[in-house]
């Protein structure tokens, strides 16, 4: 009898266990920006036929966003989707799309609104391309948001409940975004970034401009200097990011103190269908 409810405590147990572990793999990717990456592959090979052309389409266009016969009419400045989300958005720490379109439909407030991934999409290219909305379900759009699901494939449907992000989506610093130092940060601007970026910001060939008439405008996710800073911390200077979390928030004041395109939402909705 006593043996027979042991064996029974221990399978019990053991199954539980195995529920436990596969729910911290679920909870993990639940939880958002604070939690610990899943370590789901990044897909290689595309879907066949039509599918897989859309999502190369998709790729072309994040990776040439600026100069793509298709994309192009919709950006206001010499920047590419890619600029930002490095590798086209497949690595880490980098604002990854790895997994993101998992945690959409979601609320955001700052639009006040549940969206979805293509209004996600379609957010970037009012702010930081400082251009216009592509039409919702426009060629763009569908393929931009078939790319980030195909990036997404293997990670558990999770609708986030931390604001429009995936589950690889970097958390902040831990810092008090109003301390940056825009003089120190100049300083440090002239010796870490201006060799490719420019003195003026302006960048220059395949350096992307930091401010000035073709950067992204002050209605954008880089205008936060908390959110520059956490993105600065992990990639720059590229290939080598070195920077103290104090030393990317001066960096950070100081880029954004700079002049930039003002942003007006009516200038950027484009022809909404
Ligand atoms: C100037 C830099 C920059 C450019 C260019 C840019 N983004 Fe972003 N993007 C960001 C930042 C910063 C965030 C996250 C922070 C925020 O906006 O709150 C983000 C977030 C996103 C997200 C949400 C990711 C998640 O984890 O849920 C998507 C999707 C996205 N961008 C798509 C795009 C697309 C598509 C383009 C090109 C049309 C683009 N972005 C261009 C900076 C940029
Ligand atoms: C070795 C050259 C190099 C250095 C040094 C460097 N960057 Fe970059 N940076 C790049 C390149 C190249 C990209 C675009 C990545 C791409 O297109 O794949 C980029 C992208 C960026 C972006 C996002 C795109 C944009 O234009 O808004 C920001 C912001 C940025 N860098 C800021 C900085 C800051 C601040 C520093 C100094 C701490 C710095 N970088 C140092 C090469 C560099």
């Amino acid at each position: 009898m006593e043996t027979h409810s042991i064996v029974k405590v221990a399978q019990g147990s053991a199954f539980g266990l195995v529920l436990m572990v596969a729910a911290a793999g679920f909870v993990a990717a639940a939880d958002g920006p604070m939690a610990k990456p899943l370590a789901v592959p990044v897909p290689t090979e595309l879907p066949p036929g039509e599918l897989g052309k859309t999502v190369a389409l998709g790729r072309d266009i994040v990776n040439q966003t600026n100069t793509h016969p298709l994309s192009r009419q919709y950006v206001g400045n010499s920047l590419a989707c890619a600029s930002c989300h490095l590798d086209g958005g497949t690595r880490p720490k980098a604002l990854s799309f790895l997994g993101a379109a998992s945690a959409y439909p979601t609320y955001t407030p700052r639009e006040k609104q549940v969206i979805t991934l293509e209004d996600r999409i379609l957010n970037c290219f009012m702010r930081s391309m400082n251009g216009v909305r592509p039409p919702n379900g426009s060629e763009v759009s569908v393929a931009i948001a078939a790319y980030i699901t195909w990036l997404s494939e293997g990670y558990p449907v999770k609708m986030s409940l931390k604001g429009p992000f995936g589950p690889n989506a970097s958390p902040s610093l831990n810092i008090d975004e109003d301390d940056g130092d825009v003089p120190h940060g100049k300083a440090l601007y002239g010796s870490a970034c201006a060799g490719c970026h420019g003195s003026d910001g302006a960048g220059v060939g395949k350096f992307p401009p930091l401010w000035g008439s073709q950067s992204y405008n002050d209605g954008a996710g880089m205008a936060s200097d908390l959110k520059l800073a956490t993105y600065l911390k992990h990639t720059m200077p590229l290939g080598d990011p070195i920077l103290s979390d104090q030393e990317a928030l001066d960096i950070a004041a100081y880029v954004n103190a700079q002049p930039r395109p003002r942003f007006v939402l009516q200038d950027h909705l484009g022809l909404r269908k």
